[in-house]
């Protein structure tokens, strides 16, 4: 028989009427001491961060919070409010339009640079080891996470900002060079800049404050997940019901207008 209890089994939280403790800490004790990058932080990591650590925190959660309708996650969202569907289900859709190529790119990039950190050490020179395993790596996969962006091409404000925050704050900044040396090596390898952006740069933190790179895409999802739910709201309140794609952006490359062969189909 199965032990009491045994079929779920969670170190995140416990409760009991009327108590709540989150990784041992009473709900209220949170409310009243922490930020949310704080507690988002105890959530996934199960200890408290660094105190210094409060406002790069916050500034990781806050940094991908919205871009408008330049990207698929929020089109997304607004499209599918436009049909009627409840707020949540607009928000969900927008959430599940994050991928490898928008959003989703942090978790690859995680991946990338705890990987890369490893070659370093082993290369013991950063540049030689950087250019290496990122000619290797374009080779296999053709684009490197983090990098490149369609409008921010050279001085994203996020990026910059972010650096600077997880500087005063007193991270060591291994991997924020790392991500800087990869640009680097990008642009020679590639002929052309492709910047670091705003996955590349969260994810740079992110490994910085030591989270797994699996949970890489839960950090994205809780940023803009705050601009999708507000532009939802925004198209179900304020938005014109139907949104539809202008017939004049779709181009039609199908067969000609032609007869029905209702009578010729048994010949085949
Ligand atoms: C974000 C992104 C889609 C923007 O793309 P874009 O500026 O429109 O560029 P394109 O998709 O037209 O690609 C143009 C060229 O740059 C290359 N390129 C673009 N991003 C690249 C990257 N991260 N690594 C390697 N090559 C890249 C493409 O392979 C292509 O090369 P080619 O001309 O030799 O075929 C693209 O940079 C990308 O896929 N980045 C990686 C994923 C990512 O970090 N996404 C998060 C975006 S915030």
């Amino acid at each position: 028989m199965e032990e009491e209890g045994s079929y779920w089994k969670t170190s995140i939280t416990y409760v009991e009427k009327n108590k709540i403790l989150v990784r041992g800490y009473r709900i209220e004790d949170l409310m009243e001491n922490l930020s949310y990058g704080e507690t988002f932080y105890l959530i996934f990591k199960g200890e408290l961060p660094n105190r210094k650590w409060k406002k790069i925190l916050d500034a990781l959660l806050i940094a991908g919070c919205d871009h408008s309708l330049f990207c698929p996650s929020v089109a997304a969202a607004r499209y599918v409010a436009s049909g009627g569907v409840g707020l949540q289900n607009a928000i969900a859709s927008g959430v599940n339009a994050l991928g490898k190529y928008h959003g989703g790119a942090i978790e690859g990039a995680m991946k990338f640079f705890y990987i890369l950190k490893e070659e370093i050490k082993k290369e013991g020179r950063m540049e030689e080891a950087v250019k290496e395993f990122v000619l290797k790596y374009l080779k296999k996969e053709g684009r490197v996470p983090g990098f490149g962006h369609k409008l921010h091409t050279d001085k994203d404000p996020r990026v910059l900002k972010l650096f600077q925050i997880a500087q005063e704050c007193g991270l060591k900044g291994e991997y924020l060079e790392i991500a800087r040396n990869v640009e680097k090596a990008l642009a020679e390898i590639k002929g052309r800049k492709l910047p670091l952006n705003i996955d590349g740069a969260m994810a740079a933190v992110a490994c910085e404050l030591g989270f797994d790179w699996r949970m890489g895409r839960a950090i994205f999802v809780l940023s803009r997940g705050l601009g999708i739910a507000a532009h939802s709201y925004e198209e179900i309140v304020n938005g014109r019901p139907f949104k539809e794609v202008p017939l004049k952006q779709i181009r039609y490359v199908g067969p000609k207008e032609r007869g029905l062969p209702i009578h010729r189909r048994d010949e085949k």
